[in-house]
């Protein structure tokens, strides 16, 4: 059975790489296309309960300042900003520079990539990811991503209906 509810409109806490949102969304805002989804992000983004991974796998792919440089957020989903028991949407957000570590999970994933970054799957090379770029990671697939000098902001989508604790 569906529910959903918009959670409470009170400013959250933000985490340090949650600085650079500003600047990731004005990037994303040039981009042909992109323009009405950063202004709708934005208008959400302080109501946003942002979050370090809890992930449980081995950070030792991670860079060194991936927890004070990362924060992610779920919009809809269980503890998102609109409650659901449906499919999980959220965000991920890296500072410059940072390395999100390789990691793998069963529910398949999509990405939407709405900066630059760089994308790794299954071992391989990494690979540029364009913004509006769409990403497909297959269930237990191990994958990382990780930012150059600007920052990496990107959409998930998880074909589950558990919590994203994983990512
Ligand atoms: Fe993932």
């Amino acid at each position: 059975m569906q529910s959903s509810r918009i959670q409470s409109s009170a400013r959250r806490e933000t985490l340090p790489a949650c600085v650079y949102l500003g600047s990731a969304l004005a990037a994303a805002s040039r981009q042909p296309g992109l323009w009405e989804l950063a202004k709708s992000f934005q208008a959400i983004a302080g109501n946003l309960e942002w979050y370090r991974s809890r992930m449980q796998s081995d950070l030792k792919t991670a860079s060194a300042n991936f927890m004070d440089g990362h924060a992610n957020a779920v919009i809809f989903g269980i503890g998102g900003l609109v409650h659901s028991d449906q499919l999980p949407l959220g965000v991920s957000l890296l500072a410059p520079n940072v390395c999100h570590p390789e990691h793998n999970h069963s529910p398949e994933e999509v990405y939407l990539v709405i900066s630059e970054g760089e994308f790794r799957q299954g071992g391989g090379k990494w690979f540029t990811a364009r913004f509006c770029g769409a990403l497909y990671n297959e269930p237990n697939i191990v994958h990382a991503m990780r930012s150059g000098p600007r920052p990496l902001l990107a959409l998930w989508v998880l074909a589950s209906k558990a919590g994203a604790e994983n990512l």
